[in-house]
């Protein structure tokens, strides 16, 4: 298993790992916008950036490399905190506040790094989409695919096909749930959701009568899972209840 240093701070990491994991595990604390653990690293927002040497290069020869998905190597040395990793990480989030200038996690992070307003032309039209691409990669992941990044400049964005109800979406909510600045509206109630234009009927819990999942939702797993579309349509509750109920029966041996 690979051993690194980060900021100095010796740690061994699983094979599989990323320089992300090795400051994790090191306590070291790296900014991120369009990671989110259990979906394939992007690479695209860049606030991760870190300073890394590796064995064979010269001694004072560092490369600026995203932590997110950049494997570690034993004998790797990690600088989370150089004065140009930290001036990169100012420039994105300069960037970022002249795209979303109302967004508050993103004021947040700029004022985390000194930055109270942007020093680039701000956007005519503000929104709180940091492009970062977690909506659509997670609808991907779960293979609906309903949405994408369209257009260019300022007027980049994250919408479904011609910006009708995608008749793909199967209402999961995936998207609006990873989605870090919560830009993604929808509704809920009487037995229907609402999501990008779409309307959705809930399956309820036959017995406490909660509203589990869309209809669509439970048909897409339970055709890619091969389990009963009934059994995504059961409430935490009711699956206690049926442990419980499973467990007082049991027979007590030895
Ligand atoms: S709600 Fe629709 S668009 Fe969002 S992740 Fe689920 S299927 Fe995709
Ligand atoms: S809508 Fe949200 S998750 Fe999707 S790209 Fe924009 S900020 Fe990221
Ligand atoms: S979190 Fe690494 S590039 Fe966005």
């Amino acid at each position: 298993m690979p051993t690194l240093t980060v900021n100095g701070k010796k740690v061994t990491v699983g094979q599989d790992a990323v320089i992300l994991d090795a400051a994790r595990a090191a306590g070291v604390q790296v900014p991120t916008l369009c990671q989110f653990d259990g979906l394939e690293p992007w690479g695209g927002c860049r606030l991760c950036v870190v300073d890394m040497w590796q064995q064979g290069w010269d001694a004072d020869w560092f490369k600026m490399v995203t932590a997110c998905n950049h494997p570690v190597a034993d004998g790797m040395r990690v600088v989370t905190d150089s004065e140009r990793v930290v001036e990169t990480r100012r420039v994105v989030l300069d960037l970022l506040l002249a795209r979303c200038p109302e967004t508050p996690l993103i004021q947040r992070l700029a004022a985390e790094h000194g930055i109270a307003a942007t020093s680039y032309e701000p956007n005519p039209t503000p929104t709180d989409c940091i492009l970062c691409g977690l909506c659509t990669r997670v609808c991907d992941h779960i293979g609906v695919s309903a949405i994408a990044s369209v257009n260019r400049g300022w007027g980049r964005e994250i919408a479904p096909p011609f910006h009708e109800a995608p008749p793909d979406c199967i209402g999961c909510l995936a998207c609006a749930e990873v989605c870090p600045t919560q830009c993604i509206p929808y509704s809920e109630g009487a037995g229907q959701r609402r999501i990008w234009d779409k309307d959705f009927e809930m399956l309820c819990d036959p017995v406490t009568g909660e509203a589990v999942i869309t209809k669509a939702q439970a048909e897409h797993f339970a055709r890619r899972s091969g389990v009963p579309q009934g059994y995504f349509a059961t409430s935490d509750t009711s699956k206690r209840r049926v442990m419980a109920a499973t467990f007082a029966k049991l027979k007590v041996v030895g």
